[in-house]
């Protein structure tokens, strides 16, 4: 096995939206079909392309980009928690539109990232990685970060390992949607915002609902830079209406 062909395989495991290729590979007749299927399309994929040229760690970013493009979720001096952030492609999105880094005039934002997985630092963004966010431990920690104030926008990206049992890669996301609206519930403004990703199957519809019992509106979104095979979608909740006290 040659080290290309390890490295890529190694990538694809973990993250298979966001692996992007740094050299194009001459020679992909000793590989397993299916890595020649993946290494093709991603050759041709012009979001992997254009996440090398844009600087994005992965082609993930064009999502979060798109879904704002056309609702306008984010805006300077905003606070941000983004769930599932490894490798950091939305997080770097987050950061830069709300200006997390500074980098830009007006207020300054935050944004703290999450994934159970290592991830390297985002400029602007507080990093907590190697931390399963479905932890009390974790959620813990993020509530001290934001030191009693609350999140304008909750974002969950999570996904777990895809079996490729329909039914159950279904179920197991949506363990995560739920944990990240259980959260969301917890420390979002009023009037804030959730997005979380899910892969259809027979719970969406139920988490529709529940999203509509808290927030105002609720939109399935379906990027451009979803690939077609992909069953998922993006709950865009919005307009939290807050949690009664008494
Ligand atoms: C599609 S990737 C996220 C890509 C990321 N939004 C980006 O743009 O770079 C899904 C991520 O969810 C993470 N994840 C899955 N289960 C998790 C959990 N329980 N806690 C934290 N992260 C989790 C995975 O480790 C993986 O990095």
């Amino acid at each position: 096995m040659n080290s290309l062909y390890r490295s890529v395989s190694q990538t694809r495991r973990i993250h298979t939206d966001c692996a992007l290729l740094k050299e194009i590979p001459r020679n992909l007749k000793n590989k397993k079909h299916s890595s020649q299927l993946w290494l093709t399309r991603q050759m041709r994929d012009p979001y992997v392309e254009k996440a090398k040229q844009e600087n994005y760690r992965c082609r993930s970013a064009f999502k979060l980009l798109e879904i704002n493009e056309r609702f306008k979720i984010f805006r300077p001096g905003l606070t941000v928690i983004d769930c599932g952030a490894a490798p950091g492609s939305w997080t770097q999105v987050a950061t830069n539109l709300t200006n997390a880094h500074g980098k830009k005039e007006g207020s300054i934002g935050k944004v703290y990232a999450v994934d159970k997985l290592p991830f390297y630092p985002v400029e602007g963004a507080t990093i907590l990685g190697n931390m399963d966010f479905t932890t009390a431990e974790t959620q813990k920690a993020l509530k001290e970060l934001l030191e009693g104030s609350t999140a304008d926008v909750v974002l969950s990206d999570m996904a777990p390992n895809a079996s490729g049992v329909r039914e159950m890669d279904h179920d197991n996301i949506m363990l995560l949607a739920y944990a990240a609206l259980r959260f969301a519930l917890q420390i979002t403004k009023v009037q804030g915002t959730l997005i979380v990703k899910i892969w259809d199957g027979g719970k969406a519809p139920q988490f529709e609902q529940d999203l509509l019992k808290f927030y105002d509106s609720v939109k399935v979104v379906r990027p451009d830079a979803t690939r077609d095979e992909s069953t998922e979608n993006f709950l865009l909740a919005r307009g939290f209406k807050g949690l009664k006290t008494s």
